[in-house]
């Protein structure tokens, strides 16, 4: 598949970063199930961590790689999370949610001493926004909710924004693995990242969006030959 190379590259960068003895945020998505393959490998040589997933998906996948996990709530720290993401600006802020897991990713990156994300090229952006912008909503209200949610993308400066639920191939409304719809928000260009995150928050419905601003600190870009390492401080 396109870009296997490169995202797999940045997921070898990011086990550079795991240590004995750390409890891991396990991201979710095709770049993440890279770094998760290759910690498995690592655990397999006795390298001794405990992963905290961010998705049934990557629940199944770790605990069929043998890596040990710890139930989100006995977690006392977690030192490191390692992601992907659908874009990464210059300043480190993203886009989330391209796999529907936007909010449990939100909630371990935010709890951990450090995110590192890992991409390949095509995600690394001037501008996010091209991307369309996924906002996790309750199913209660949800058309109501949309049109806030619209509101609240022309408040914060995005010009002709489309504001969409998604479907799965059934035809049916994707449910996330905290029982809500996804809003995809078409926006173009987001000029003022902390600005919609701010206006989004405060819409009732919305239980949260996939803008994730000063959460990554360091973003790798696989290449085909190795990984460029982006430290934003
Ligand atoms: C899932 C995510 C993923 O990290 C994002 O969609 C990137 O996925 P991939 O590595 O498959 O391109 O946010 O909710």
């Amino acid at each position: 598949m396109a870009g296997e190379q490169e995202k797999r590259n940045a997921a070898i960068a990011a086990i550079d970063y795991v240590e004995d003895g750390m409890t891991l945020g396990l991201g979710t998505g095709s770049t993440a199930k890279h770094f998760v393959e290759l910690l498995a490998d690592e655990v397999a040589d006795g390298l001794i961590v405990r992963g905290v997933p961010t998705s049934a998906q990557t629940q199944r996948l770790a605990e069929a790689h043998g890596i040990p996990l710890l139930p989100v709530d006995q977690v006392q720290q977690i030192h490191l999370t390692v992601d992907g993401a659908d874009e990464a600006d210059g300043q480190g802020q993203l886009i989330k949610g391209g796999g529907a897991a936007l909010l449990r990713e939100k909630i371990i990156a935010n709890a951990s001493d450090q995110m590192i994300v890992i991409a390949d090229p095509s995600k690394q952006v001037e501008t996010l926004g091209a991307f369309p912008l996924p906002v996790e909503v309750t199913q209660f209200g949800f058309t109501i909710t949309a049109k806030k949610v619209f509101d609240a993308l022309v408040a914060s400066g995005i010009a002709r924004p489309k504001v969409e639920l998604r479907q799965g191939a059934d035809g049916q409304p994707v449910v996330t693995d905290g029982g809500n719809f996804i809003l995809d928000c078409h926006c173009g260009i987001i000029p003022d990242a902390p600005a919609t995150a701010r206006g989004l928050a405060d819409v009732p419905g919305v239980v949260e969006h996939g803008l994730f601003i000063g959460l990554a600190r360091t973003v790798i870009f696989g290449s085909q030959d190795g990984a460029i390492v982006l430290d934003h401080t």
